[in-house]
């Protein structure tokens, strides 16, 4: 449903759209989403009919935890029904092409989750079926981990705006949705990685303009100095291989050993930070047990929230089934 990827129709600005980036969505949306995410939380009789009579699809080249569970199990409590479909074996667009597929599944589902190597791959879906598609990871972002993140970051702190990010490691998918979020919301998103493993100049050029639309104060800094998780309100991690990429050589295994988020690191950030990780974690990687299992670490409330976020996305999608 490329059409109308940004929203704006009677239903609200997601009703039948698509969630490809974060960078599509409003403040005001997010700030709805994140307020029916928690209403969710607390109580998701409200909600139970939501998704009634439709199917979904969950499209998946890569391997998944939490956000197949999370769908899911969301789906299921919204009154809809998934369907997994495991394309590890065979990418999108071999066995038949891309448009092709969405053009087939939009005659059976009402909604599609991918998770896919390629972007171009999930806008392609997009742009062939009439139905809303979901980004569920690609090689460029993951929106709906940054809006089960902001979600946390709201309940731990009361709000996002004036937040100060650390984000220390590769430059990667969830690190640029976490960029767009910050830029949106009114957070510092501080982008601390090796060199060359910088998040893109193109997510980076994108997060000036949406932190200038949004006119929230929000916005980012990128460098290679691992002290500027100083004043830091949060401090986020995520693995240094992502699914998919080669393996580092062991030069490049070691240019990332000064990101380590260890004790050492988590006490040089605020006395309030918290830890957080999209998950999977590589511990003794890109972070060690004392933090990630220490009181300031808010990884499995991430990951429950994975699901409310979701949820509250997909109440937005289909605001008819209330
Ligand atoms: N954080 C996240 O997306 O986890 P999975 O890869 O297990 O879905
Ligand atoms: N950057 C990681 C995130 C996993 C949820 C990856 O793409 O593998």
């Amino acid at each position: 449903m490329a059409s109308n990827s940004t929203g704006g129709n009677t239903g609200g600005p997601l009703a039948g759209g698509d969630l490809l980036t974060l960078a599509s969505l409003s403040g005001d949306t997010i700030d709805r989403l994140l307020e029916t995410a928690l209403a969710m939380k607390r109580d998701y009789g409200p909600y139970a009919r939501v998704l009634a009579g439709h199917s979904a699809i969950l499209l998946f080249e890569k391997p998944s935890l939490r956000t197949r569970i999370s769908f899911e199990v969301g789906i299921a409590k919204l009154g809809g029904h998934a369907i997994y479909m495991d394309h590890s074996a065979q990418r999108l667009g071999e066995r038949e092409s891309v448009t092709d597929y969405g053009r087939n599944l939009e005659r059976w589902v009402g909604l599609i989750v991918a998770r896919v190597f390629r972007h171009s791959v999930v806008a392609e879906l997009a742009a062939a079926s009439r139905v809303p598609v979901i980004n569920a990871l690609c090689d460029l972002y993951h929106p709906c981990q940054a809006l089960a993140d902001y979600l946390t970051l709201r309940e731990k702190f009361g709000s996002v705006k004036g937040l100060r990010i650390a984000y220390v490691g590769d430059g990667n998918n969830v690190c640029h949705s976490l960029m767009h979020g910050a830029a949106i919301l009114g957070a510092h998103l501080v982008a601390i990685t090796p060199k060359g493993r910088e998040p893109s100049a193109e997510v980076a050029r994108e997060c000036e303009s949406l932190a200038h639309a949004s006119g929230r104060g929000g916005g980012f800094t990128i460098t290679n100095d691992p002290e500027h998780v100083q004043g830091a309100d949060a401090v986020y991690t995520d693995v240094w291989v992502s699914m998919g990429e080669a393996a580092h050589s062991a030069t490049e295994r070691k240019k990332f050993l000064k990101y380590q988020v260890n004790e050492a690191l988590m006490a040089k950030a605020g006395p309030r930070a918290v830890f957080m990780h999209c998950l999977p974690a590589k511990r003794g990687q890109e972070v060690v047990d004392g933090v990630i299992d220490s009181a300031a670490s808010v990884v499995y409330d991430q990951a429950e929230n994975r699901m409310h976020a979701q949820n509250a996305l997909l109440a937005m999608m289909f605001p008819g089934g209330r």
